[in-house]
């Protein structure tokens, strides 16, 4: 076995490459077992901790050095509380002990324009596409590093479903939209690490293949099932698509994606700014 075998078999266990002779990274090896954490002990972390995870959150890579992410802390009780009612279904959103925003924000660019009298349109699709991709990243960098810092993390793109709500309570302009939000705390609990589709599915070595996506998801489903399967009172949507015998991954993707969220998200978008032209 080596340092990565046990921890890739746990979060792929399709036997491919298992990091054989690669020398031990101990980063490498932490975002393998990584885990999304919900539960939160009552422990507040360090204002000065919290301060080093934006900063290695800003240090990500932005594209065109645009810098288009920005973050948004919401520490306000009543603004905690007023975005937590809106999500009863997840109540972690309203009581971790921290809760950040990562907002995609186009307008900067816009307005740095404006200072320097060159006309900037960054409502475009571009502009949207670039200043969401920035967002993504700087809150994947702070959750790996909270997460090597001992910190367990949940992002919230729910937010998004109420996008209107959210935006009056944090005062988002025009072109700042959010990408999700972050709850973070130190971990209750364990937790697990869910399995990942088999990497013949997600991977492709100089021209795309999907032909055997059918057998992968297949056995992917078996082999999810065994280590977590979905208790029957779990099944989604059972009125419209009846009670599954064998209720998998796949089914249950499918069964949410057929019900698609986020119907409120082009509209707020685009009476904000954006043209996506
Ligand atoms: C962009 C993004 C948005 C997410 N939004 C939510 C959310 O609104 N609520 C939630 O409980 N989990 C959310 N998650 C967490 C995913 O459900 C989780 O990453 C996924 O189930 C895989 O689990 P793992 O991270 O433990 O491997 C989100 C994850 C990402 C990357």
């Amino acid at each position: 076995m080596t340092d990565y075998a046990d921890l890739i078999e746990r979060r792929f266990g399709d036997s491919g490459p298992s990091g054989e002779s690669v020398a031990d990274n101990e980063f490498i090896r932490r975002v393998i077992a990584r885990k999304t954490v919900r539960r939160y002990s009552d422990t507040v972390p360090d204002e000065a901790l919290l301060d080093l995870l934006v900063a290695a959150a800003l240090s990500t890579s932005a594209k065109s050095d645009f810098q288009q992410a920005s973050i948004l802390r919401v520490s306000d009780g009543a603004k905690r509380a007023a975005i937590g009612a809106l999500f009863p279904a997840m109540p972690w959103i309203g009581v971790a002990p921290v809760f950040f925003v990562f907002l995609g924000d186009a307008r900067r660019l816009q307005r740095v324009g404006e200072l320097r009298g060159k006309p900037v349109r960054n409502g475009t699709l571009e502009g949207f596409f670039n200043a969401s991709v920035d967002a993504a990243l700087a809150m994947q960098t702070m959750i790996l590093c909270a997460e090597s810092a001992g910190l367990g993390v949940c992002p919230i793109s729910v937010v998004r479903n109420e996008i209107g709500k959210v935006a009056a309570i944090l005062n988002l302009p025009d072109l700042v939209f959010p990408v999700a939000g972050l709850c973070l705390g130190y971990p209750q609990g364990d937790g697990y690490v869910s399995l990942r589709l088999p990497r013949r599915a997600t991977t492709h070595r100089d021209s795309y293949d999907d032909s055997a996506l059918s057998d992968a998801i297949d056995d992917y489903d078996r082999r999810r099932d065994a280590r977590h399967a979905i208790p029957k009172d779990q099944q989604r949507a059972n009125k419209e698509f009846g009670e599954a015998a064998f209720y998998g991954w796949s089914e249950d993707k499918a069964r949410q994606a057929a019900k698609a969220e986020g119907a409120a998200f082009p509209p707020y978008l685009r009476s904000h700014g954006f043209i996506f032209d």
